[in-house]
């Protein structure tokens, strides 16, 4: 069975060909257009902006990907079912993948699956090239599931594929929205998180008094909740106040001084993010008395978050599994909506005029 699986939902262009073969996912393309460059100039996304993009790409994107297939549109057996992420996410960014989707269904006379792309981030785990499609005997479930990326943070408990219920997230601004903030706050540039998280590795700060501490704000309280714009707020403040500081300490001289507090700053809040997302996360997992733990979205990239994610588990949840997918599929991707696609075959449909955005979809 092959799927064509895209998504739009936010900054990147992608398209992904799935086939289904003997109990394996085998992709046989999965390309992403992104528009960093576009945005960076702007420090965030704009909406209106990025669908443009999306409308300009889409026709390329799928170009590109058909080649790497050799699939031709004209021969619609090629294709079992078309999958399209429908939110949440930028509503017109959405509305642009979704059409292109429809057009594309009815051109080749197939089926459209809607896909949540919160649960695509968490299927995402099951993409990779050693993954194996998971089976109920899978002893993965119930599973605490936590979702990282530029729009959302959410504790997820997961009792199956596609039995989810939220039991927490962030209350304002999510962890990797926190990441983007405190980069343009340093002026690091977009998107936040692979910058702070480089300025991070290159930090050796020998002298304990020039040690930053930010808050871990929400880390005791006894819900599954976030809350990390009260961090951003505090990186601006000590980024004003501390420039006297800035001036004596530090070592080096203008720019480098300047260089290394940077350094100092994207570490600390670096390791603030990941504290609570640690503490926070393993707290349901005990909870709940879960089997695994599985991370998704952009964040979960951040290599630091992903050592210290492992070294926790071991220590405090021994018997616990540990799910995290390739660095590659953390970000968003279209891989991961093929997939989720195979899981909800049944949600096909040809009533295509149903299928519609909504920015705020719930998982
Ligand atoms: O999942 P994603 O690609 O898009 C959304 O669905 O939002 O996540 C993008 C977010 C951005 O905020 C970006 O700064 C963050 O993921 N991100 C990272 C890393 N790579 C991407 N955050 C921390 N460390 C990284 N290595
Ligand atoms: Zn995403």
């Amino acid at each position: 069975m092959i799927i064509l699986g895209i998504d739009t939902s936010c900054d990147d262009t992608c398209i992904s060909v799935l086939e289904v073969k003997n109990k394996k996912f085998n992709f046989i393309s999965n390309i992403i257009s992104s528009q960093v460059k576009l945005h960076a100039k702007y420090g965030g996304v704009y909406p209106f902006l990025a669908k443009r993009e999306h409308q300009k790409n889409l026709p390329v994107v799928l170009k590109k990907a058909l080649k790497q297939t050799k699939l031709a549109l004209n021969k619609s057996q090629g294709v079992d079912y078309i999958a399209v992420t429908v939110g949440p996410g930028l509503e017109p960014c959405l509305w642009q993948g979704i059409n292109f989707a429809k057009d594309l269904a009815e051109k080749l006379k197939k089926s459209l699956i809607s896909i949540n792309h919160i649960e695509a981030h968490i299927l995402a785990n099951f993409v990779g090239e050693k993954s194996q499609i998971p089976s109920a005997k899978s002893q993965l479930f119930p599973a605490i599931c936590l979702v990282v990326s530029g729009g959302h943070t959410q504790l997820i408990l997961m009792r199956g594929i596609g039995k989810y219920k939220l039991i927490g997230e962030t209350r304002d601004d999510a962890a990797g929205e926190c990441f983007d903030k405190v980069a343009r706050i340093l002026g690091l540039g977009y998107p936040g998180g692979p910058i702070v998280a480089k300025m991070a590795t290159k930090l050796k700060i020998k002298n304990e008094k020039l040690k930053i501490n930010l808050p871990r704000p929400m880390i005791y309280q006894k819900n599954y909740d976030f809350s990390f714009s009260g961090l951003k707020t505090a990186v601006l403040y000590k980024v004003k106040s501390e420039k006297p500081r800035l001036r004596q300490g530090y070592g080096g001289q203008g720019k480098a001084k300047s260089e290394k507090y940077k350094r100092a700053m994207c570490a600390e809040v670096q390791q603030a993010i990941i504290d609570v997302l640690i503490h926070k996360t393993l707290r349901a997992a005990k909870d709940f008395r879960v089997k695994s733990i599985i991370l998704g979205g952009g964040v979960a990239a951040n290599d630091e978050l992903r050592k210290q994610f492992r070294e926790n588990i071991k220590r405090e949840l021994p018997n616990t599994r540990y799910l995290i997918p390739d660095t590659k599929y953390c970000t968003d991707n279209a891989a991961m909506v093929a997939v989720t696609a195979h899981f909800h075959q049944k949600k096909a449909t040809k009533k295509i005029e149903e299928i519609k955005a909504d920015a705020n979809l719930k998982i």
